[in-house]
């Protein structure tokens, strides 16, 4: 087996989405994490996404990230094309305060999960990828502990905004 592939993959039904998605590749690029993107919709490129989710996972990929808005079955299909585990992000659709897309995405059968993070949610799904990955790698386990470290200090920083009205 060939280990060409990212770590990563990202995908996503339009570039209209990749406003949110983008948001992944860069919390992936803070960890030092080696990602790529691709635009393949689940229903206007049904083979091509089939055909990239087994070569990419032969290829040595971990994990999946995808996106899609509307009748967003992106994340769903690539589930059901691998057995690496898929983080799925709700995009903004135009109709139904997107709850389309989170429904869509959510809503998976027994046997098929999707790891669904909120709406508009590409930082987090970046974050839940170096989780993962971190599962079998020491230095990103530590990356992370001095992540969740700057968290804490970053929000605690924000007492000094806080003062009792005079
Ligand atoms: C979905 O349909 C895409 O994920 C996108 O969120 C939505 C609209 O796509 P475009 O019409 O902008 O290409 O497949």
């Amino acid at each position: 087996m060939s280990k060409s592939s990212p770590l990563v993959s990202i995908l996503m039904g339009s570039d209209t989405d990749w406003p949110v998605m983008q948001a992944a590749g860069k919390a992936l690029d803070e960890f030092g994490v080696s990602w790529e993107a691709r635009v393949i919709s689940a229903h206007r490129a049904p083979d091509q996404l089939a055909e990239y989710v087994r070569s990419a996972e032969a290829g040595g990929t971990r994990v999946f990230i995808a996106g899609a808005g509307g009748a967003a079955h992106l994340p769903g299909v690539t589930a059901a094309l691998t057995t690496r585990p898929v983080i799925g992000i709700p995009c903004e659709s135009k109709f139904t305060a997107s709850l389309d897309s989170l429904l869509s995405i959510v809503q998976m059968p027994p046997g098929v999960p999707v790891a669904t993070v909120a709406i508009g949610g590409g930082r987090n799904a970046g974050i839940l990828a170096v989780q993962i990955l971190a599962q079998g790698d020491e230095s990103l386990a530590a990356k992370l502990k001095d992540f969740k470290k700057r968290l804490v200090e970053e929000n605690l920083a924000k007492n000094k905004n806080i003062q009792k009205p005079s």
